[in-house]
């Protein structure tokens, strides 16, 4: 009999720098629904990628002084050996920049348009560059992006277009008749409240302000926009139009794509009327998921080591970070992470509420009986509402992993697992144990515990890869005794070898002392700061290789191109009032004037400075000195023993406004 499939996807990833443990999230949540359609007996395609395409790509790329293609490359190679760290078990990585995916991109943007859904014309409209989107007039919060809050340009250029109005009335039947569709519920509101009832306006999907992307093979110098290439993904790496489209025809339709619920609007009403323009099955559903923001706010690369899933996982393990990351927040809800909530979920529910009670059981199997339980045993009180929790948790994990609810599916597990602790305080094996008589009921009692820890062992597959091994092995578990199946039954547990206490699983920490040293790392990171943007990733930060003093770690060339640096000169200068400190500026570069404030004022008065040909950090947000704004900063070199402080000028006649690299 042909087994069941199951198609799950995560959005593929941009690969403009490294990703943090947000972008993990969405992995993490769709590798754990696999590894349990896995173990349930599907034939599981588990999909993730990379998004590389776009003008953002191609402008860091030209900043970087390399092809936009060598630059993503870097990139991917560090994204794939983070989900081999992470042990992500997807079945395959699609590149857009994949040949395959390429020129299926261009078969269905050709299919689309001999069929009248792609036609050209021209667009106008507001355009954020470093969220790649387009926005109509109404669309913008306050005249800037609606999604990044950041200025917007006017733009203007012939396009080709998607009739996406044409699919409204499709797509508004498909959101009311099938619920499943958009999950969870309230995202479905929201999409059709905001954007199909109002309307839908045709999607631009080409662009010729640039030309990294995929060619329109009918109309050179246009390149395919964005949407249509990324979202294409799903099917091009099923080998959908190839020569090989077997997957294709054994998968589609997916049977769910995570998202983040930024890009639900993409996945639900876009994706969908593609689709329905190629005559081809839907999605059984999108899950978008919310957002795990840092106390401060956003999560960003910038905030360094405390969002690196590398030095997360290094400190505290693997299987502790995936089990914060689906334990902590409802499943669609946005959730705060922080160290102390990740230290406090580690020392509660792992250290002492599982890792307690796996070498407790351990311990005094092997003191009480040498490691080997007796075959005659005795049963008693307490045993059956034991027995009738665990052998029931299965059941319930399921319901709620079918919904993708792995948190609640979790604390499903954890409360067998507090059962079976409770089990411990009410059967007190350890004064069982002071009298010869009570032997068989002591081993009825520590084979109760094996066996509950057998179930739990099997249910936390899906979550924690590591986990159910160092459990298995320690209690000996035979190897048939792991099934899937085999965790909704009871009296499974035979010993294959005797049982033996091994490492703690999961150590305490201590908060105080931990939260202590992250706060002293942070601070020596934040004198490395430019060092954590690097783009490429290592499995250390550079830091710890390079042998360079604390505070000095080495730079890419990727970093030093963030900075832009420019000839500039001194059109006048004055004292900053009340201040023996600093001097206000006004400086020529190119066909810009600039305003500085530097504190150079013990070294040069405002008459030598006029006419000073200097170097300007042009690319710094501005900020205020005294109430005073300064656009930049002067570079000057400085001695602290000596206490000499020097300019840096330049040599040679270059007009002002020339880069400095
Ligand atoms: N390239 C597009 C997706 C195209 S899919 C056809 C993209 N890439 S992304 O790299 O910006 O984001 C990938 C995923 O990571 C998104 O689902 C996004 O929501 C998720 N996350 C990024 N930061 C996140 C958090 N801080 N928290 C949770 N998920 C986050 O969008």
């Amino acid at each position: 009999m042909e087994r069941k499939t199951f198609y799950i996807t995560t959005p593929i990833y941009y690969p403009s720098g490294k990703l943090h443990i947000g972008h993990s999230y969405t992995t993490v949540a769709a590798d754990a629904m696999a590894r349990y359609k896995r173990l349930q007996g599907y034939d599981v395609m588990f999909l993730t990628g990379t998004d590389e395409h776009g003008q953002k790509i191609q402008r860091v790329a030209a900043e970087n002084g390399v092809t936009p293609k060598e630059y993503v490359d870097k990139i991917v190679d560090g994204i794939k050996k983070l989900w081999s760290l992470m042990k992500i078990t997807n079945d395959k990585f699609i590149r857009t920049t994949d040949q395959e995916h390429v020129e299926a991109v261009q078969k269905i943007f050709k299919a689309l348009y001999d069929k009248g859904d792609i036609y050209k014309s021209e667009y106008e409209g507001w355009y954020c560059t470093p969220c790649e989107s387009f926005w109509t007039e109404t669309q913008l919060v306050d005249g800037k992006c609606p999604d990044c809050g950041r200025a917007v340009e006017k733009t203007r250029e012939e396009s080709y277009f998607f009739r996406l109005s044409k699919y409204q009335d499709r797509l508004i039947r498909l959101f009311e008749e099938n619920t499943e569709f958009i999950q969870p519920s309230s995202r479905r509101n929201e999409m059709l409240n905001n954007f199909l009832r109002p309307g839908l306006e045709d999607l631009c999907v080409s662009r010729t302000s640039f030309n990294w992307g995929v060619p329109v093979t009918f109309d050179e110098k246009h390149v395919v926009y964005v949407w249509i290439d990324a979202l294409s993904n799903y099917i091009t790496a099923l080998g959908y139009l190839s020569d090989n489209d077997e997957n294709f025809r054994k998968y589609w339709p997916a049977d769910v794509h995570l998202v983040g619920k930024e890009i639900v609007r993409f996945h639900t009403i876009i994706w969908p009327a593609m689709l329905m323009a190629l005559d081809l099955p839907l999605p059984k559903q999108v899950f978008g998921h919310g957002w795990l923001v840092l106390e401060g706010g956003k999560m960003s690369k910038s905030k360094g080591n405390v969002v690196d899933p590398v030095v997360l996982i290094e400190k505290y393990g693997l299987d502790a970070i995936r089990y914060f990351l689906l334990r902590e927040v409802p499943f669609g809800a946005d959730g705060v992470f922080s160290n102390e909530a990740l230290i406090n979920r580690i020392n509660s529910d792992l250290a002492n509420d599982l890792g307690n009670l796996v070498s407790r059981t351990t311990a005094m199997i092997s003191k009480y009986f040498g490691g080997v339980i007796p075959g005659t045993r005795e049963s008693g009180e307490f045993d059956q509402e034991l027995i009738s929790v665990l052998s029931s948790t299965k059941k319930r994990t399921e319901e709620y992993l079918d919904k993708l609810q792995f948190s609640a599916a979790l604390t499903e597990i954890w409360k067998s697992v507090s059962r079976t602790n409770k089990y411990i305080d009410e059967t007190m094996p350890w004064s069982l144990a002071k009298k010869e008589e009570n032997k068989a009921r002591l081993a009825g009692v520590l084979y109760n515990l094996a066996e509950s820890i057998r179930i739990i062992s099997i249910l936390i597959q899906p979550f924690m890869p590591e986990t159910p091994f160092k459990i298995w092995s320690q209690l000996a578990i035979a190897e048939e005794d792991r099934t899937w199946e085999s965790a909704g039954q009871w009296g499974v547990y035979k010993q294959s070898a005797p049982v033996t206490p091994g490492e703690i699983i999961f150590p305490r920490i201590d908060l105080e002392k931990e939260l202590e040293a992250l706060a002293e790392m942070e601070k020596k990171q934040k004198v490395t700061q430019a060092s954590s943007e690097s783009a490429g990733r290592e499995a250390k930060p550079a830091a710890d290789k390079t042998g360079q003093p604390e505070g000095v770690a080495l730079i890419g060339i990727e970093d030093f191109a963030k900075v832009e640096l420019k000839v500039a000169k001194v059109l006048s200068c004055e004292k900053v009032e009340k201040s023996d400190k600093l001097l206000k500026l006004k400086l020529q570069c190119g066909n810009e004037e600039r305003q500085v404030v530097s504190g150079i004022a013990q070294y040069y008065t405002p008459e030598e400075m006029v006419g000073k040909v200097l170097i300007l950090v042009s690319n710094l947000k501005p900020a205020k000195l005294r109430g005073i704004e300064s656009q930049g900063m002067i570079l000057a070199a400085s001695d602290k023993e000596s206490g000499k402080l020097a300019l840096v000028t330049v040599d040679g006649d270059i007009p002002t406004g020339s880069r400095v690299s």
